[in-house]
């Protein structure tokens, strides 16, 4: 065995290769183990990037059929490359890859392409695919970020030809004409909007009865609209009792909750999202017993420290938001936890994104919990509409809410549903973390015609003073 680590590293997603990087950069010899043959994880190879990238090119596709026309540009004859769009896709991710690899060697981390078990405290085998015997690595600290998986629905197979999950919906060779989605949560709306763009009739069936469950109820309702009106069709409140898979397609079972009577809904494929669950298999936790919680995730303490004294976790394998930015904070605070400085995060202010179009984003307190904690608060409201940059863009849909605490004016919550939601609810975090009032916002002078003057707008209704409505 070679002379020990600093810090092992389990896991080459967001929240480990962020992890490795700011060890190396605080002094620390690290390795990092990755069994996929690719860092990057789950955001990079099979998450955020690739579905970014599809929602821009569909998006474009939809502007050039939809929408040129009334900006006087007309395209007659435009067709659809599939086979290139997902080529340029895919280009996207390698080029990423490619960066990240470059930063591995800039800061001189050590790169295990292999499956990460935890032998021992302190000891890390990897078992390389075609090599017969594994290596086992000492380490003082283990670091373990093997982030989440699909979860699949009860006795049904995920294919990823008829019965997809987000990675099948990634890869798909043709446009289907008909897609069900199950799930109206952040990837089924993403990637139903994907599908839909290029051509699909789209059909979402929801357990509960909104969508993005969670997010503020009257911006979940509007965006149902905006969804509905771009011709996606949902079924909420409804079951899925059965999947039967045929050559031509799927035949999906289904029952209203308030109903005894089934449907059938036909389709030619159907995504199943309902959820991502930790990913702790292969990873040895019962030879050290690292605790874990009902639901499977790792426990953790604050410093991200698991039950087991120099074993860590972080990202979306301890739970909480299943976001990269979150597992990218969790890996800087653990790492300086265990480099002796105060790592911190702040999960108050960390944003949701819905990269659909318009975005929704949101951050802070929603109207629902603001109630059942009983404060009391102040609602401002401004519509894109009366923006003029957004009017100028043709983009007028949506309005961004502010909640704000009654007596003193602090903003307890934003929440947006609109052009480039995702940018511009970033000026509402950072004055946030300052502990900021609408008010503060409302006096910082926004350039015009801009979008984020929506966003003063919105905190000046806070106090009556919209300039605009
Ligand atoms: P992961 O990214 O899952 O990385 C864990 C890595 O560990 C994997 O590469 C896995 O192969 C490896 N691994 C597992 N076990 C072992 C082992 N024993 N040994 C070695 N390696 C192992 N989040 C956002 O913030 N914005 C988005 O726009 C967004 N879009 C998404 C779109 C889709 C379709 C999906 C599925 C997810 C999306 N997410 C998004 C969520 C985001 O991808 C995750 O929150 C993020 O990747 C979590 O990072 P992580 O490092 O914890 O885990
Ligand atoms: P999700 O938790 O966002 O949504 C799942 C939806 O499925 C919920 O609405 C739930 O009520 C519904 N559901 C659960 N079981 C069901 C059933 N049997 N029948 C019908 N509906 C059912 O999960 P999703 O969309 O799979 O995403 C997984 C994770 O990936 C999320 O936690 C999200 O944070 C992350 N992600 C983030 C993105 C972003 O930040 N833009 C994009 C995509 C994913």
């Amino acid at each position: 065995m070679n002379e020990p680590y600093d810090l092992i590293v389990i896991g080459g997603g967001p929240g480990g290769y962020v992890a490795a990087i700011r060890a190396a950069q605080l002094g620390m010899k690290t390795a990092i183990i990755e069994k996929r043959g690719a860092l990057g994880g789950t955001c990079l190879n099979v998450g955020c990037i690739p579905s970014k990238t599809l929602l821009q090119s569909s998006h474009f596709y939809e502007m050039a059929s939809r929408e040129f026309l009334e900006h006087g540009i007309d395209i007659a004859g435009l067709s659809l490359d599939l086979n290139k769009m997902m080529s340029r896709k895919q280009k996207v991710i390698d080029e990423l890859r490619v960066g990240i690899e470059f930063l591995m060697k800039k800061n001189k981390v050590t790169y295990f392409v292999g499956v990460g078990k935890v032998q021992a405290k302190g000891k890390v085998l990897v078992e390389q695919k075609g090599k017969k015997k594994s290596e086992v690595l000492a380490a003082d600290n283990i670091l373990i970020a093997t982030g989440s998986e699909v979860i699949p629905l009860k006795n049904v197979e995920l294919d990823e030809k008829l019965v997809l999950s987000s990675t099948g919906a990634l890869e798909l060779s043709k446009v289907p004409e008909t897609m069900v989605v199950i799930g109206a949560g952040v990837i089924g709306l993403e990637l139903g909007s994907v599908w839909r763009r290029l051509g699909s009739r789209v059909t979402v069936v929801e357990f509960l009865t909104s969508v993005l469950p969670g997010m503020d109820l009257e911006i979940s309702k509007q965006m149902k609209r905006i969804l509905e009106k771009q011709g996606i069709h949902f079924e909420l409140d409804t079951k899925v009792l059965d999947i039967q898979k045929k050559k031509s397609g799927v035949t999906l079972i289904v029952q209203k909750k308030s109903s005894e009577k089934e449907e059938k809904i036909k389709a030619d494929v159907v995504l199943v999202s309902i959820g991502r669950r930790p990913h702790t298999l292969e990873l040895g936790l019962e030879n050290v017993g690292v605790g874990i919680n009902k639901q499977g995730f790792i426990s953790v303490d604050e410093d991200f420290q698991t039950s087991v004294e120099g074993i860590f976790a972080i990202g979306d394998v301890i739970g909480g938001a299943m976001l990269a930015h979150k597992a990218e904070e969790e890996a800087v605070a653990c790492v300086e936890v265990i480099a002796g400085q105060a790592g911190h995060v702040n999960y108050s202010y960390v944003p949701a994104i819905v990269y659909t179009w318009p975005e929704v984003a949101a951050v802070g307190k929603t109207e629902e919990q603001l109630k059942s904690d009983g404060i009391d608060f102040t609602v401002g409201k401004f519509p894109f509409l009366a923006n003029s940059r957004a009017k100028c863009n043709g983009d007028t849909e949506g309005f961004v809410k502010f909640l704000c605490d009654s007596k003193t004016d602090r903003i307890l919550g934003c929440h947006i549903i609109g052009p480039a939601a995702g940018d511009l609810i970033q000026e509402v975090i950072n004055v946030m973390e300052f502990g900021g009032a609408s008010e503060d916002l409302a006096r910082i002078c926004h350039g015009h015609p801009g979008l984020p003057e929506a966003v003063k707008e919105a905190a000046l209704a806070v106090s009556g003073g919209a300039i605009h409505s």
